[in-house]
């Protein structure tokens, strides 16, 4: 547990000199709310205790709601801080491109995944198709590379699913498939270029492989990701500064409010070094990849963890700790991650209002889907909470929860080059089988924002600006169990304006 900021010991010192002590409870929960509310609350938690006979030893959660202090913090904004910098002013020019208020009929059914991996093959195959990296040669079947025998020594590219990868020391034994039939496939390393492609061969992904016929199985010569052209952009007339965080789980103990707070002190210009004062003068828009609280019956023994027990509670405390202290003149962009209040599979709609209405009642906060897509500034942000990634550690070699200040730019490379968010089906990544794939990455963005695994991360691939956020909770039990250090209390400044799109990883 964090150490208690000033205002929260002097709380519960004006308590205990009235021959009162606070419950766990109410001190998770004085922690969410605004400073300046704290005190009064706790006076007239004593008022209301002190009226009570017989007279209690604990001031406990009742006495908090009953003492109404703690709504009436929440209900009234706290006015801006006095600031620093001064933000000219600006208006938001930003569209949405993609949010999944719904994802049509879905069945659950063996059929349906079918379908659902159908339809990923066929978008990437067209993908693969209009990069034009292999325009030259027609596109075979497996079929027709089996009729046409040896007679090729050149081979000729297909397009492939991939279904099963063995790996041996200097080769790799592929099983793939496409529409029509199946193929085992050798893939020796050095056909494989740059390097670290080789290692990004993963069940369940389609590429051209470029193969020729043997009697029982094939060779690889070439393989292709569906990969993405360079992006180059033009840099903005006016200086504009993004913000990337997440995974604030409030309503869990170990979430740290006391960094949040921190935090908001610097969005309102209390800053301290000249570089700082820049971004926060051009902050413009700020966007939380999800896990913005830690809900309920997640997973197994949460509730030990809890310090908000409803989750629409939970959202409460979100507003009032974080997104009403944010500066109108600022946009915010929040979609859920696998602990907000939707449904818990991939793509999910946005988290359901009647749970967490106060999020949606913030004029300057916009709530969408996860996967979504926004435009702003004319720079194409693709928004992810990231739960895809699970699947992928431990099958990418070198990847482990263990490892993820190293592997995870890797991994965030890698979803791009495959042009799909949940490249590898995995139990832990449980995939609504949809009609259509939403998980595919179309149009390539600008900007790759993801969370999740609360460790902060920032690389580029092909100019797209590759983000992982950090988090705002300490480790949770099932964090320490896989070995995860999170970066807690991290924030990622991104400059708009800048043509390379620079990135700054600063710590609360
Ligand atoms: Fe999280
Ligand atoms: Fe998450």
């Amino acid at each position: 547990m964090s150490a208690l900021p000033k205002h929260l010991a002097e709380a519960i010192a004006l308590a205990e000199e009235r021959g009162f002590k606070l419950t766990a409870e109410v001190v998770a929960h004085l922690r969410t709310m605004p400073p300046d509310a704290v005190h009064a609350a706790v006076q007239r938690m004593i008022q209301l205790a002190e009226q009570q006979t017989p007279r209690p030893l604990f001031l406990s959660k009742d006495l908090l709601e009953a003492s109404g202090a703690e709504l009436a913090a929440r209900k009234e904004p706290q006015q801006p801080r006095p600031i620093a910098v001064r933000r000219e002013e600006h208006k938001p020019r930003y569209s949405i491109v993609v949010n999944l208020t719904t994802v049509g009929r879905v069945e659950g059914t063996g059929d349906a995944f079918v379908r659902y991996f159908q339809s990923r093959y066929t978008q990437l195959a067209q993908i693969i198709a209009t990069e034009h990296r292999i325009a030259a040669t027609p596109l075979a079947s497996i079929r027709r590379l089996y009729e046409q025998g040896h007679r090729d020594e050149e081979g000729l590219y297909a397009v492939v699913m991939v279904r099963e990868v063995k790996r041996r020391s200097d080769y790799t034994v592929l099983t793939v498939e496409d529409r029509e039939s199946a193929a085992t496939v050798i893939v020796r390393k050095e056909v494989v270029t740059p390097s670290q492609a080789y290692d990004w061969i993963l069940p369940d992904q389609v590429l051209a492989i470029k193969l020729v016929a043997r009697e029982q199985y094939m060779i690889a010569k070439d393989i292709r990701f569906p990969g993405l052209p360079p992006r180059l952009r033009e840099p903005l007339k006016q200086k504009v500064y993004a913000l990337f965080i997440g995974d604030f789980h409030f309503g869990s103990k170990l979430a740290r409010t006391d960094l949040v707070r921190r935090l908001v002190d610097w969005i309102n210009g209390r800053v301290v070094t000249p570089e700082e004062r820049e971004i926060v003068e051009n902050l413009r828009y700020i966007f939380i990849v999800g896990d913005l609280v830690d809900g309920v019956g997640i997973y197994k023994g949460q509730d030990k963890e809890l310090a908000i027990h409803d989750v629409r509670k939970q959202y409460e405390a979100a507003a009032a700790a974080l997104l009403w202290n944010i500066p109108q003149d600022i946009t915010v962009f929040v979609i859920p991650g696998n602990h907000d209040a939707t449904w818990p599979y991939l793509p999910q709609v946005p988290p359901f209002r009647e749970l967490s209405e106060p999020i949606y009642d913030i004029k300057n906060v916009v709530v969408l889907s996860n996967p979504s897509v926004v435009e702003v500034e004319g720079r194409r942000i693709l928004l992810y909470h990231g739960q895809g990634l699970d699947a992928m550690i431990g099958r990418v070699p070198g990847s482990a929860y263990t490892q993820l200040h190293k592997c995870l730019p890797n991994l965030l490379q890698l979803i791009l080059a495959q042009r799909h968010l949940a490249p590898v089906y995995g139990e832990a990544t449980p995939l609504l089988p949809t009609k259509e794939d939403y998980l595919v990455i179309k149009e390539p963005p600008d900007i790759l924002a993801v969370g999740h695994l609360h460790v902060a991360a920032v690389t580029k691939y092909q100019g797209i600006r590759c983000i992982a956020t950090g988090a705002w909770q300490d480790a949770s039990s099932y964090q320490r169990r896989h070995g995860i250090q999170p970066d807690v209390g991290y924030a990622i400044a991104v400059d708009l304006s800048d043509p390379l799109l620079q990135a700054r990883v600063l710590r609360f």
